[in-house]
């Protein structure tokens, strides 16, 4: 539980109580109404934001960049890992506390679990967690649970069928941790071999929630309100044999929608490859594109608490 946000490091789905949830989802929804009002904030003036991304990203790295912006912050980035001093040698704490005396929150995507929270506990600044390789994205998590209860109407009562790497994908190893705060019944639906840890499902049932392993999509698409599909993490492979073997194991289209259960809703992280047709981008329920604009208020609304300007 997070309880009051200014100053804290946000790290892991697991820190967040509902109504931390209930905060973070009411200012992003302040903000999102000011943006579509026309309006403007500048309740980050004089505020810098440093972004430091050793993987590619597009969405996550701009979304949070044009989120400093519309509060009137600064911004100030790595772009890739290649041209900061860590490609010098220098260790994440080093580069984290230089990094504090150049900004007042710092958003990190970095390829080794635990990233994030190694350049917390030196970092003289709020660090939050971009993505810390097959580990966590606890902020994608927050702005997918602000997508579901904007689509669905609400989260409790709900089935939820994540799709694909459930092994790798660190979105849905977010996600679970939030979705577990709520009346979820999930799906797990993937390849055998990337199935998601026995970790995280045993606890999660250690939390009362009900969770069905499966590879069978088209019934898990039958009983769901939601599929969260997601891409298989090809960098995260050893064997490269291993991901030919597996890719394309999933695909959502026209055909499979017809089968599911009417009115579900589609979303994915992005980036996406060939899991989700282009043919279903027309689809009322295709909301991965949706879910990308209220990435922006989500990431708006975490800037402000941990800088306390909300
Ligand atoms: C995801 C990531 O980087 O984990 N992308 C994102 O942040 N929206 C998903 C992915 O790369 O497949």
């Amino acid at each position: 539980m997070i309880g009051d946000f200014k100053g804290k490091h946000i790290l892991h789905g697991n820190q967040f109580s509902r109504e931390d949830l209930d905060r973070v989802m009411k200012v992003a929804e302040e903000f999102e109404g000011g943006l579509e009002r026309g309006g403007t904030y500048d309740i980050l003036k004089g505020k810098v934001l440093a972004t430091l991304f050793f993987e590619p990203s597009t969405r996550t790295r701009l979304s949070f960049e044009s989120a400093m912006l519309s509060l009137g912050g600064g911004v100030t980035s790595v772009a890739s890992g290649a041209t900061s001093s860590a490609a010098k040698g220098e260790s994440i704490g080093d580069t984290a506390l230089t990094v504090s005396q150049y900004a007042h929150v710092i958003v990190m995507r970095h390829p080794e679990i635990g990233s994030a929270a190694e350049a917390a506990r030196v970092a003289a600044v709020p660090v939050i967690n971009a993505g810390d390789g097959a580990g966590q994205h606890p902020t994608q998590a927050l702005l997918d649970v602000y997508t579901i209860r904007k689509e669905l109407g609400k989260l409790d009562g709900i089935t939820v069928s994540l799709v694909g790497d459930l092994k790798y994908g660190r979105t849905v190893h977010a996600l679970v941790e939030i979705l577990s705060l709520y009346d979820v019944r999930l799906r797990l639906v993937s390849p055998g071999l990337l199935r998601m840890p026995s970790e995280i499902v045993s606890s999660l049932e250690g939390r009362g929630m009900e969770v069905r392993e499966t590879d069978d999509l088209v019934k898990a698409a039958t009983e769901s309100d939601l599929l969260y599909v997601t891409r298989i993490q090809k960098e995260r492979f050893s064997d490269i044999k291993e991901y030919e073997k597996i890719k394309g194991s999933y695909v959502i289209d026209k055909a499979l929608l017809q089968k599911a259960k009417k009115d579900i809703v589609i979303m994915h992280p992005l980036p996406r490859v060939d899991e989700i047709a282009a043919e279903v981008d027309d689809y009322k329920g295709a909301a991965y594109f949706r879910q990308v604009r209220n990435g922006v208020y989500v990431r708006m609304a975490l800037l402000a608490l941990v800088l306390g300007a909300r």
